[in-house]
């Protein structure tokens, strides 16, 4: 009889993904298929922004256990919002899943763990991580936590059926060490969960010097990308981003999903008109490292472009360009290919086109660097993005502000 994890440790090895022997031999031991619950979500095809239940009556479930491919294992907070036509079971946002294979692998080797290292995991979800940690280093070594009870309990049930009790608790993994909780300290942290904006310098305070942080982190509407930080012995750690990771965020991370035009009102009192010289449509320019450096250094900014209409000649490439941010400022810039200076309007107490000037400037004078280039330190003071080495740290300047002709 082949182990259970045969088929998927097959397609994983044949496709490069799944080359250290440690995690090799705990893809084969571990069924990934007990950890997905009977009902998983998918993106429905005619109604984006929706997700559709799939139940295991449905053929193509079987299969999905033995293939690359993240699920959805819970939506809204375990409450799903209904169908856009009232659809009962029907979700809106994914807030548990259980992960991609290659990923998953890809996390575990870069954590390069051995035995006698002590593992801390943020985000237990059905556990099917939790459950590799176990193979591989023994349960003692391993403590996970999951903010949310429901499926902490589902995650506990799961890992006893396939034989592993470690330590699961259903708790937030931000605000560690709680009290009256003793964790000790770990070897390793792995987040199956993504930090968006700022890494938790608790993760910091709970790793030895000289251990490991693997952590999915994302900024702006960048995509997300995969950080692994080594813990210095002054409660710092540093490290590149070594890869792409999208990952649904913290709970205590997720960004505003309110449409921009429920937060732009242009005929507010005191929205002001006047103009700037950086071209707006460098807010969709497709570069992994430029939209990484604008998230970061201008937090949750979102963004919008209307396109003119195009049956109109003489608007041709015309675009509103529209950015809004957390704290209700938001602008909007009029792009025409005869160049700048362009038009603006903004309200709220930040100068959003001046700030994205200033993260442009910074992001060129850094020699335009690629994520390959980029790293995050972590400390107390917060979570910062660099250039090349830990001491270039990317900091906003050089932009003067946007000139207002009106108010
Ligand atoms: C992508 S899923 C985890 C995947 C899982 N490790 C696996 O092997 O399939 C992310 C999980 O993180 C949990 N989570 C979100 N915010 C959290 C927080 N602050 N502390 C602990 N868990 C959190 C979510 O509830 C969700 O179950």
């Amino acid at each position: 009889m082949s182990a259970p994890g045969t088929r998927l440790s097959r397609a994983l090895t044949r496709a490069g993904h799944l080359i250290d022997p440690l995690w090799h031999r705990a893809v084969l031991a571990v069924d990934r298929a007990h950890f997905i619950p009977d009902t998983v979500w998918i993106t429905s095809r005619d109604h984006p922004g929706y997700f559709e239940p799939i139940t295991r009556a449905d053929a193509r479930f079987a299969e999905w256990a033995h293939q690359d491919y993240a699920l959805a294992v819970q939506v809204d907070d375990g409450t799903p919002a209904g169908g856009p036509n009232g659809e009962a079971g029907w979700g809106r946002l994914r807030t548990s899943s259980i992960s991609q294979p290659s990923l998953v692998v890809a996390m575990l080797q870069a954590l390069d763990a051995c035995d006698g290292h002590r593992v801390l995991e943020i985000g237990t979800g059905t556990g099917y991580n939790t459950a590799l940690l176990c193979h591989a280093l023994t349960e003692r070594a391993v403590v996970s936590t999951e903010i949310d009870p429901a499926l902490a309990a589902v995650a506990v049930d799961n890992l006893a059926r396939v034989g592993y009790t470690p330590t699961v608790l259903a708790m937030d993994g931000v605000g560690l060490p709680v009290s009256g909780v003793d964790m000790g300290d770990f070897h390793r942290l792995i987040a199956t969960v993504a930090a968006r904006g700022s890494i938790p310098h608790s993760w910091v305070r709970q790793v030895h010097p000289g251990g490991v942080i693997v952590t999915p982190y994302e900024a702006g509407q960048a995509a997300g990308v995969l950080v692994r930080l080594e813990v210095g012995d002054d409660e710092t750690a540093h490290g590149r981003i070594i890869g792409p990771a999208p990952f649904m965020v913290l709970r205590q991370h997720r960004p505003d999903r309110r449409p921009l035009r429920e937060i732009v009102d242009e005929t507010a009192p005191g929205v002001a008109a006047g103009h700037t010289d950086l071209n707006p449509r460098v807010l969709t320019y497709p570069h992994q490292g430029w939209q990484l450096v604008l998230g970061h250094l201008v937090p949750d900014l979102r963004h919008a472009v209307y396109e003119a209409d195009p049956d109109r000649p003489e608007w041709a490439g015309q675009a509103s360009v529209y950015v809004a941010a957390p704290d209700g400022s938001w602008a909007l810039a009029e792009y025409t290919p005869a160049g700048g200076p362009f038009e603006t309007a903004r309200h709220g107490p930040d100068d959003l086109w001046t700030r994205i000037a200033a993260a442009w400037n910074t992001w060129c004078t850094a020699g335009r660097p690629t994520t390959e280039r980029l790293g995050v330190s972590v400390d107390a003071d917060g979570t910062r993005l660099w250039a090349d080495t830990p001491d270039h740290v990317l900091r906003s300047y050089g932009a003067a502000p946007s000139t207002v002709t009106a108010g």
